[in-house]
C-alpha cells in the first residue's frame, strides 16, 4: 500500500478533492490520509459532510480576519508534526490557495513528493488573482507530478520548463463532483433558498469574493446589481454571500433592502448546483463557477479583468466583464434582452472535464509509484497535445 496524504482547507479545494478521495478509498494500492487545514470552516465542513469525508487530521487554523501570513505560518507549523509522524509516500494539494502552497512547501521540507491537482493555470499577472497566481506558480516549482486539467494548462507548464514526463492531462475533478451532484434532484436545504422551489422568475445568480476586488471594485459591482434590480423588477437576483467579513461589509449594505434581491448564506454545494441549474445567467469572480457554468449551459459573466480559464472564453460561453458598473449593466441587459445573444452563450460545453478526472488522478499516482501505466490523457474536442517525453516534440 502507498500512503497518500490529501491536504486542503477551503470550499473549492474540498469540492475538487472529494471525487479524488472517493477514488483513492476504492483503490487497492492507495491508502489515503485526509488532512484539512481548516483555512475555511463552515464552508469546508459542509462539503466534507456532503461527500461523507471525515478528515483524519484537522489543523483548525481559521481566524476571523486571517492574513495570508496567518494561513501560511499556521499551516507550516501544523503540518510539521503530522508529516513527521505519518511519513506519507506522497502528498496531494489542489489549485492555488495559500493552504495548497504552504502544504507543498511543508512536504518539500520533509522531502515528500508533491502531487499538484489542477496544475498549470496561469493569467500571467502575479497580482491577479492575488495571491493565487503566485501560489500556483510556487506549487509548480515544488511539485513532482503535475496533473493539468486541460491541454492549455499543460502547455503553460511546458513553457516554464516542467518535464513533460511529469505532466498528465486529467480533466478537472470539479466536473466529476458537479456531475455526481447534478444527477440528484433533492429539494433546497436552506430555508431561504427553499422559496425558490416553484419560483418562475428568471434568476441572476451572483457570487463574489476575490481579494483583488476588495474595496472600490466590489462596491461598483454592488451598485451594478442594485441598479439591475431596479431596472428589472421581474428578475430575481440571488446572492449567496461568502463568509468573509470584508465581502459582507462591501455587499450587504448595498443589496439588503431590495425587494427582488435574495441574499443567502453561502449555499451548500448541493443547493448551489441546483441554483446554477435554475439560473438564467451567472455573474461571478469565482474560478470553479467559471468551470461549472459552461458545463450546465449557463452563460457566465466574469467580474474580473483576466482569467486563467481561457477554454470557455474561446468557446463563447464565458465573457470577461470586469468590475465597471456601466459595463456590467450593459452586458446583463444585452443577455436578458436579446434571445439570440443569449442562445449564443448558453451552450453546454465541457472543455474542463468529462467526469473521469479522479480515475485518471489515481492512475497517475500508480504510474508515479511505478505500479502501472499512465492514463490516457483527457481531451476536449480539438485540443489534444501529445506529451511524448520531449518538450521539443509537442504536437498540438
Ligand atoms: C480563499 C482562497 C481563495 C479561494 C477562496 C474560496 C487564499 C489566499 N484564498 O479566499 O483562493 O478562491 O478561499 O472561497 O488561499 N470565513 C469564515 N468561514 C468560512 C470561510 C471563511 O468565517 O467557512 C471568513 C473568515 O473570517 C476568514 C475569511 O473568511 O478569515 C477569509 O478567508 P480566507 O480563506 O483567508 O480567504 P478567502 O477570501 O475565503
Ligand atoms: N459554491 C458553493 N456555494 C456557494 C458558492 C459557490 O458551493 O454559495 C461552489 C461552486 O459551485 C464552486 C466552488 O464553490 O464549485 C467555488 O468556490 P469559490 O468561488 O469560493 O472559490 P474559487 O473557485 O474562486 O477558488
Amino acid at each position: 500500500m502507498k500512503r497518500v496524504m490529501a491536504i486542503y482547507g477551503t470550499r473549492p479545494e474540498a469540492i475538487k478533492f472529494a471525487p479524488v478521495i472517493q477514488a483513492m478509498r476504492e483503490d487497492a494500492i492507495i491508502d489515503p490520509v485526509v488532512v484539512v487545514t481548516g483555512q475555511h470552516r463552515s464552508m469546508l465542513d459542509q462539503v466534507n459532510e456532503l461527500f461523507h469525508i471525515r478528515p483524519d487530521y484537522d489543523l483548525d487554523i481559521i481566524s476571523a480576519q486571517q492574513s495570508l501570513e496567518d494561513v501560511t505560518s499556521r499551516t507550516l507549523a501544523g503540518l510539521r508534526e503530522i508529516l513527521g509522524v505519518e511519513q506519507p509516500d506522497a502528498i496531494v494539494v489542489q489549485g492555488d490557495t495559500t493552504t495548497a502552497f504552504a502544504s507543498a512547501l511543508s512536504a518539500f521540507y520533509h522531502r515528500i513528493p508533491v502531487v499538484h491537482l489542477e496544475a498549470g493555470l496561469r493569467t500571467g499577472d502575479v497580482y491577479s488573482p492575488y495571491p493565487e497566481e503566485m501560489n500556483r506558480r510556487l506549487v509548480s516549482r515544488l511539485a513532482a507530478l503535475h496533473l493539468a486539467p486541460t491541454s492549455a494548462s499543460a502547455l503553460n507548464l511546458l513553457r516554464e520548463g516542467v518535464q513533460p514526463t511529469s505532466i498528465v492531462i486529467t480533466g478537472n475533478t470539479v466536473i466529476d463532483a458537479l456531475l455526481s451532484v447534478a444527477a440528484q434532484h433533492p429539494p433546497y436545504e436552506d430555508p431561504t433558498l427553499a422559496r425558490l422551489e416553484d419560483d418562475p422568475r428568471r434568476i441572476l445568480l451572483v457570487t463574489m469574493h476575490r481579494r483583488e476586488s476588495w474595496g472600490a471594485p466590489m462596491a461598483r459591482v454592488g451598485r451594478a446589481i442594485a441598479a439591475l434590480s431596479r431596472r428589472y423588477p421581474g428578475l430575481l437576483i440571488v446572492v449567496p454571500v461568502h463568509r468573509n467579513p470584508v465581502v459582507r461589509e462591501a455587499l450587504l449594505p448595498l443589496l439588503s433592502r431590495l425587494p427582488n434581491v435574495l441574499i443567502s448564506e453561502p449555499a451548500s454545494y448541493r443547493d448551489f448546483v441546483r441554483l446554477m441549474m435554475q439560473s438564467t445567467l451567472i455573474l461571478t469572480d469565482s474560478g470553479g463557477v467559471q468551470e461549472e457554468g459552461p458545463s450546465l449551459g449557463k452563460p457566465v459573466l466574469v467580474l474580473r479583468e483576466n482569467t486563467e480559464r481561457p477554454e470557455a472564453l474561446s468557446a463563447g460561453t464565458v465573457r470577461l466583464v470586469g468590475t465597471d458598473q456601466a459595463r456590467i449593466e450593459w452586458e446583463v441587459a444585452r443577455l436578458l434582452g436579446d434571445p439570440v445573444a443569449y442562445a449564443e452563450m448558453a451552450q453546454a460545453i465541457n472543455p474542463y472535464g468529462d467526469g473521469a478526472a479522479a480515475g485518471r488522478t489515481v492512475q497517475s499516482l500508480h504510474h508515479m509509484f511505478g505500479l502501472g501505466p499512465a492514463p490516457e490523457p483527457f481531451s476536449s474536442a480539438g485540443s489534444t497535445i501529445v506529451l511524448d517525453g520531449d518538450s521539443s516534440k509537442i504536437s498540438a
